[in-house]
């Protein structure tokens, strides 16, 4: 396995990156076409996948370099519209690398899928029968599904929860099911669906909805890892991200904000591999809020070197089969670039990259700003639209950027200045 440690990634050229990750992951010529779009993605999948379908939507995709995950290095595929949230992440996996990077753990893969029953006269009798019959009403869902069955998942288990409305007590049947390397929105959701009359025979109510909950709270992922403080700007600034953590997890206003920057990281993994960033979205959020205020995903403490310990803890609802997982050409050779082979090896990734880019966030904010580096960008790419040649464009950057003056009109002036003097 070749090093993702690779210095100065960021200041190569396209071609070269692109060269250094087929290199290592021995992307076929497809695939590499699919990627810099030399292939056009097919009209005809676009129209397979969706609804009335005119065009396509295209995103950057970039890959994260210095990301060592429980002590594999690995490239990880980014697609997203926002500048710096790539970069960001390559640094801040940088300043863990050399202090292990990433270790992950996860609770597994299981998803819960809900029953909706109603005009239930005997709530609590209808429960109890509900476990009296767990055994066929598991069968039942396991029908569904036997390929999964074979795989060693299905319906595992299952709850009953009295739900107290404004205007009844409801019944909902949780049915709590393994869907291994599968996202298992589809699994569930036939099992919820097929298995909705027998609950109606048992209980004598009458069964509604019938549908996975995305607050996956069995399927939880965990990432941790040391940042080196010498990295980050030194003991203050560490100090300064503990107690922008703290305050994070003490004011929802703020905790919107650090989870947001948490998501500009997992979102960008998610979509690259085709799965269901809305879902990861909904799962997130809805688990931050578990204690009943909105909290941040993620803790950051100082050790007794002095460096910077992170953690993040998550429900994951990813896989590697089924959906735009496997339909997807950028989405394969995404899943082909980071060389995994379980859903949770994903899932660890995809929570390694919320964990960097948290970091990374929370450093700028309590060092710089992140202006500073959003002005570098913004620059960068006005100099480029001014004409500045890639030699020039450093330069050019420095000087509006010590100017404080952005406006295209003076980045077209330095850059002609300084391609005149050159
Ligand atoms: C911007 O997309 C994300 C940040 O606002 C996150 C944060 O405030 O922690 C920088």
């Amino acid at each position: 396995m070749s090093s993702s440690r690779i210095r100065g990634f960021y200041q190569l050229t396209l071609e070269e990156r692109l060269e250094i990750v087929i290199h290592n992951k021995g992307l076929t010529d497809e695939e590499t076409n699919i990627l810099t779009g030399n292939k056009a993605f097919p009209m005809a999948l676009a129209d397979s996948m969706v609804e009335n379908v005119i065009g396509q939507f295209s995103i950057p995709l970039g890959v994260a370099a210095n990301f060592k995950i429980n002590g594999n290095d690995v490239f990880v595929p980014m697609a997203t519209e926002e500048p710096s949230v790539i970069a960001a992440a390559s640094n801040a996996a940088r300043a863990a690398y050399d202090l292990g990077g990433f270790f992950t753990s996860s609770t597994g893969t299981i998803m819960r899928g809900q029953i909706q029953v109603l005009d239930i006269l005997d709530p609590h009798g209808a429960k109890a029968r509900i476990y009296e019959n767990k055994e066929e009403i598991l069968a039942n869902c396991n029908l569904q599904d036997p390929t999964l069955v074979k795989l060693g998942g299905g319906a595992k288990d299952l709850e009953v929860h009295l739900i107290n409305t404004v205007r009844e007590t409801m019944l909902v049947i949780h049915l709590i099911v393994d869907t291994k390397d599968a996202m298992g929105a589809n699994a569930v959701n036939t099992m919820a669906e097929a298995v909705s009359p027998l609950i109606e025979k048992i209980t004598g109510g009458r069964v509604v909805l019938k549908i996975i909950t995305n607050l996956a709270d069995k399927r939880l992922i965990r990432a941790r890892g040391v940042f080196s403080a010498e990295s980050l700007g030194g003991p203050e600034v560490v100090k300064n991200i503990v107690s922008a953590y703290e305050f994070a997890d003490a004011d929802p206003y703020r905790a919107a904000t650090h989870n947001k920057g948490i998501m500009n990281g997992i979102t960008s993994v998610v979509l690259a591999t085709g799965n269901d960033t809305r879902a990861v979205e909904a799962g997130a959020h809805s688990y931050a809020a578990k204690s009943g205020r909105y909290r941040s995903l993620t803790t950051w403490e100082m050790n007794e070197e002095g460096n910077l310990v992170g953690s993040i803890e998550l429900p994951m609802a990813v896989g590697i089969i089924g959906g735009a997982t496997k339909t997807h050409p950028v989405a394969k050779a995404a899943l082909k670039i980071m060389n995994v082979t379980s859903a949770v090896e994903l899932a660890g990734i995809i929570a390694s990259v919320g964990l960097a880019e948290n970091a990374a966030s929370l450093r700028a904010l309590s060092a710089e700003g992140i202006q500073t580096g959003h002005m570098r960008l913004h620059a960068k790419n006005l100099a480029v639209m001014a004409g500045a040649r890639k030699e020039n464009i450093d330069l050019i950057v420095q000087k509006a950027v010590s100017e404080k003056d952005l406006r295209y009109d003076r980045i077209l002036q330095i850059t002609e200045e300084i391609q005149k003097e050159g």
